[in-house]
């Protein structure tokens, strides 16, 4: 039997996480809305938000029926400021969502150690950090659950579109069951508009034509000839119709060829570690042999090459 690109992305994804369910959704906002519907908290709960996030994302919080209520960022990292969690009434809010700004990571030993101290749900906003690591673990695999977003602008993109990464199997299984009921399939013309769009952006946007085309893009989308990322109901505030809907199947082609480049990059990487490695060691014994020095190891140089090939290889997946 053949396997649908969605089905065939999801596995590929979940093997990259190496935990949890992934559901793929039209945008990253419809991840967190799923989430927060399937973990069945009472209409008017409070939820922590980030004091600095994107405005969809308290849009889905309100969508779900919950009230966000902010906690400050550390300016450093525009990321949540664990001190600041000691100031929050824990039994006042039922779930915290974490947001790893600009693929910087959060600082999740102590934003986790506060949230199970409280029985707290942990959420990760993961939509600008596809691949980041705290500690060796990948982000979006520390909460109950993570979403991520594929739109145009972020580092991983699959042409608009959201990932909902899930690490607990019982939560998991009921959105599974919520989107099977509730989740509209995308439908021919939204599938062949999306494909159109990213083969358009794939010919047309490079560093240098960027900012033109996605200037013309928004004013094509303001004319409805486009499907943009927020319509005029939700930045209203209201829920816009079809917002629960899947990921198209090119958009799922999208996100393989994705994972296929960072298979590549991860490969180039590890590649130029053996061969900064090797090259290291030849130096050090042939040209320097016998001559007695100090100071780097060959491990600690070419650890700093191979650091320098992961942030080329992020900042070039960055600039498309
Ligand atoms: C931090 C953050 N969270 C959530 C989102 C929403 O992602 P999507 O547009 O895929 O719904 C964005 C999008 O810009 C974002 O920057």
């Amino acid at each position: 039997m053949a396997v649908s690109a969605n089905s065939a992305f999801c596995q590929v994804l979940e093997t990259y996480f190496g935990s949890g369910r992934c559901f793929l959704l039209a945008k990253g906002r419809v991840g967190l809305y799923a989430g927060l519907r399937a973990l069945g908290f009472q209409r008017g709960t409070k939820l922590l938000l980030p004091g600095y996030t994107c405005m969809v994302v308290p849009s889905a919080v309100r969508f779900a029926g919950l009230e966000p209520r902010y906690i400050d960022i550390d300016p450093r990292s525009y990321n949540v400021d664990p001190k600041q969690l000691d100031l929050v009434n824990a039994r006042d809010v039922s779930a915290i969502v974490v947001q790893h700004t600009y693929g910087i990571p959060c600082e999740m030993s102590r934003i986790m150690q506060w949230a199970a101290s409280h029985g707290i749900p942990v959420i990760e906003d993961c939509c600008h950090s596809f691949g980041s690591r705290y500690r060796g673990q990948l982000c979006g695999t520390f909460g109950r659950f993570a979403f991520m977003s594929g739109q145009w602008n972020k580092p991983f993109s699959t042409g608009l579109g959201g990932i909902l990464l899930v690490n607990d199997e019982p939560l998991a299984t009921r959105i599974s069951t919520f989107l099977r009921d509730n989740a509209k399939s995308p439908g021919t013309g939204r599938s062949l508009l999306l494909r159109a769009q990213i083969l358009a952006f794939q010919l047309m946007v490079r560093p240098a034509t960027a900012m033109r085309i996605m200037s013309m893009y928004r004013r094509i989308n303001q004319v409805g000839l486009a499907i943009g990322s927020s319509s005029k109901d939700e930045l209203r505030g209201e829920m816009p119709a079809g917002y629960l809907t899947a990921m198209a199947d090119c958009q799922a082609r999208q996100g393989l060829r994705e994972m296929a480049v960072i298979d590549g990059q991860y490969a180039a990487s590890s590649i130029a570690h053996v061969v900064l490695s090797v090259g290291t060691a030849a130096y050090w014994i042939f040209a320097r042999g016998g001559r007695g020095h100090r100071g780097n190891s060959a491990a600690a140089i070419s650890g700093a090459g191979c650091q320098q090939a992961r942030s080329f290889s992020k900042s070039a997946l960055g600039a498309r």
